[in-house]
């Protein structure tokens, strides 16, 4: 049976449309929530038919407030996996303890973690970046890894042109990643991870 998928969005969303357009994916995308109304990926979402909920983080109190409210929309959807596709906020130990999370991080972890992936390594003047596909646990861009590619810097590249290139790969092992997972075919052992043929 089709594994029911929740993906998390911050912004436009191409990782969530990769997702959508694949074919071998063996889940379906059932509910897109994203943590503000003007996210553009929503609208991606429901052109395809699925879901698409918005928990404005700015519309609560407090942080706790809003990741209880975005985890009653999370578990409704009754996901096997939640996909956090380009999602900007920190979640907490006991959000991140709830489901099976996998991320996309536009870098070689444990190289340059946080929201300025792309920037800090440019600025870093690295000659090879990349992305990493992981699992997500209780710290940021930290959890077991289980696929990534590298991608070599230009001398030219600014930080529009690099992430355009980190995206395409993105694009490409982020479905792949979400597959294995649907298939039953990762096996996590600490931070070690194993694909089952
Ligand atoms: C991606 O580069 C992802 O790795 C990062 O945020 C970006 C989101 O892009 N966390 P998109 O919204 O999927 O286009």
């Amino acid at each position: 049976m089709a594994k029911r998928l929740v993906v998390l969005i911050s912004g436009a969303g191409s990782n969530l449309r990769a997702l959508l357009a694949a074919s071998d994916l063996g889940g379906e995308v059932v509910r897109t929530v994203a943590d503000r109304p003007e996210a553009e990926g929503l609208a991606l979402a429901e052109a395809a038919g699925v879901e698409a909920v918005s928990v404005d983080f700015s519309g609560f109190e407090d942080r706790a407030e809003w990741e209880r409210a975005l985890a009653e929309v999370v578990e409704e959807a009754e996901p096997d996996v939640v996909v956090l596709a380009g999602f900007m906020r920190i979640l907490s130990a006991a959000f991140v303890r709830r489901w099976t999370i996998v991320n996309v991080h536009p870098s070689l972890l444990p190289a340059f973690r946080g929201p300025r992936a792309v920037h800090d390594a440019l600025q870093w003047g690295v000659k090879v970046t990349g992305v990493t596909v992981h699992l997500v646990d209780e710290h940021v861009d930290h959890g077991p890894i289980l696929v990534q590619e590298c991608v070599p810097v230009d001398e030219e590249d600014s930080v529009d042109t690099l992430h355009t290139r980190l995206r395409d790969v993105e694009h490409r092992l982020l479905p792949n990643c979400v597959a294995l997972l649907c298939q039953d075919r990762v096996a996590v052992d600490g931070r070690l991870v194993r694909i089952r043929p």
